[in-house]
């Protein structure tokens, strides 16, 4: 059983990407697994300060200096096994709202350190039209530069047999 955090970085709550995503917990869930999912949209979430205070003891409260929701992401995310991305394409690119979670997770890598802070992860992304190599682009250079481990990307609202699959591998 694997602990999934799911990082919904979509504006449209019962939109293409929450239905992909439905579909990959339906997969995952079946199988034993434990997800949480963030609903981004809807919490407090600031850019990082980029202040570095996240390396100078602010941690025992809190991994940032910034007290926002990100406190729930980063309890979370020290439990996860699994972080999944999941984002509409926004001019050819994840959203805004999912690249600040992204950026924030900056202070776990200062807590924990590259090793402690490798996660597998997977791509759940939708798009009015196909082309996804920016995102994708994205995604797997995080992956690459962090040491995690990609599980899959599944790209397209359609793909939803895909993402329940890939949800349902996991173990
Ligand atoms: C601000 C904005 C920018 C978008 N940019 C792109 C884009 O660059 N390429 C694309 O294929 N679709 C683009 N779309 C379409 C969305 O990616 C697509 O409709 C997606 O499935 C919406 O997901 P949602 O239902 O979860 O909101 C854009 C939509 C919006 C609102």
């Amino acid at each position: 059983m694997a602990k999934i955090m799911i990082l919904n970085g979509s504006a449209r709550k019962n939109g293409n990407t929450s239905a992909l995503i439905n579909s990959f917990v339906e997969g995952a869930r079946a199988a034993g697994n434990e997800v949480v999912e963030f609903y981004l949209q809807d919490m407090i979430i600031h850019g990082c300060l980029g202040c570095n205070g996240c390396t100078r003891g602010t941690k025992d409260n809190n991994l940032c200096v910034q007290n926002d929701d990100m406190k729930q992401i980063y309890s979370e995310f020290m439990m996860a096994d699994v972080v999944v991305f999941a984002s509409p394409v926004y001019f050819w690119t994840i959203t805004g709202t999912l690249k600040i979670v992204a950026d924030r997770l900056y202070a776990a890598l200062k807590y924990l350190g590259y090793g402690a802070f490798s996660r597998k992860s997977v791509l759940l992304m939708t798009a009015g039209g196909s082309d996804y190599s920016q995102a994708s682009r994205w995604y797997e250079t995080y992956e690459r530069n962090l040491g995690w481990i990609n599980l899959g990307e599944i790209l397209g609202a359609r793909k939803t047999a895909e993402a329940k699959a890939l949800g349902a591998s996991i173990q």
